[in-house]
């Protein structure tokens, strides 16, 4: 395990501009991590302040713990976040004054090299966030077809060479099981070769699988709508995303909750609903400065979208 320090969080300064912390307010984190945005939070709660933080990952917690010490305005859960209206709903509370996603893998999975997200470090071929999930991404590599694996890499990893890829490795296991990281690495790296290329050949490949070994798209638009739905009257939903698949979805949430068309049809075939819940906060997403960047290169493909919840008007 790292030190209570390692993760940088992503946009702080910006975050907390958005999240606007009320004092005595209830604000969920539903991705801790090593708890750098929850710290912030936390500091800025009083009296009866909440602050609702959950991971799916269980050392993750650990080291927010860690970082963190124990509090009377925390409570931390060890959930998937799509569980989060279940989860609100046993707390008795009906709605939140803001809620924060920070997707995607943490630095600290990243370099663990027992956790298996890195082809830089040597571990086993696990990638799994919560790691009381049956599957890991050594049971993908070594079990769905080329055509499967062909379709995650291109789809998560828009990787080009996906179906040389995928045919490679079914073609290896064929003699023995891929194990490790390195197995893997190898095998990407004699299909693409090594070239000058400052990134890795690996590197859309290790993310492709770690986004299907965690699911990390599936059920994330509904999960956004429920989210806009648990906000109280001028409460904000912060997402900071990494992928831009992610991006993609964020933006077209919002949208829609914000009553414009998804569609992109001519009005007389359009059939959004219209409805308008909350208000767009951020016209483009907000991306790291360059200062940012320079201190914590992995927040490079960071992008910040925010709304806020309309006020509801009795009529
Ligand atoms: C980028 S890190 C968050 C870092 C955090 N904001 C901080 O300041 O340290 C993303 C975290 O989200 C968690 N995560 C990803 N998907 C999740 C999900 N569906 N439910 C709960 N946690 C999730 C990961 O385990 C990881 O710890």
């Amino acid at each position: 395990m790292g030190t209570a320090v390692d993760h940088m969080p992503a946009l702080l300064t910006e975050v907390l501009d958005f999240l606007r912390v009320r004092k005595e307010g209830v604000y969920v984190d539903c991705t801790q991590g090593s708890g750098g945005h929850s710290e912030e939070v936390l500091s800025q709660l009083e009296g009866t302040g909440q602050l609702i933080a959950l991971d799916r990952d269980q050392e993750a917690l650990d080291r927010a713990r860690e970082r963190l010490g124990s509090h009377s305005n925390l409570k931390v859960f060890h959930q998937n976040f799509k569980e989060l209206p279940t989860l609100l709903s046993r707390l008795g509370i009906e709605a939140v004054d803001g809620c924060l996603l920070d997707l995607g893998v943490s630095s600290n999975q990243l370099d663990s090299p027992e956790r298996g997200f890195s082809f830089r470090l040597e571990g086993p071929m696990d990638m799994r966030m919560d790691t009381r999930q049956e599957t890991t991404a050594a049971q993908l590599l070594n079990e769905c077809s080329a055509e499967e694996l062909a379709e995650t890499f291109w789809r998560y990893g828009e990787e080009k060479s996906a179906r040389r890829i995928a045919t490679a490795i079914v073609e290896r296991r064929k003699s023995s099981k891929i194990r490790t990281t390195t197995d893997l690495a190898q095998i990407v790296e004699k299909v693409k070769g090594r070239g000058p290329r400052r990134i890795h050949p690996a590197t859309r490949v290790f993310q492709a699988l770690r986004i299907e070994v965690n699911q990390e798209l599936a059920g994330l638009e509904e999960f956004l709508q429920q989210a806009i739905s648990l906000l109280a009257d001028q409460a904000r939903l912060v997402v900071i995303s990494f992928h831009s698949l992610e991006d993609r979805i964020v933006k077209t949430v919002f949208r829609k909750a914000a009553g414009k068309c998804v569609c992109f049809q001519p009005a007389e075939f359009c059939d959004c609903p219209r409805v308008e819940q909350v208000r767009i906060l951020t016209k483009k997403p907000v991306t790291p400065s360059q200062q940012e960047v320079e201190i914590n290169p992995r927040a490079r493909s960071a992008k910040l979208r925010a709304v806020e919840k309309f006020e509801t008007t009795d009529s």
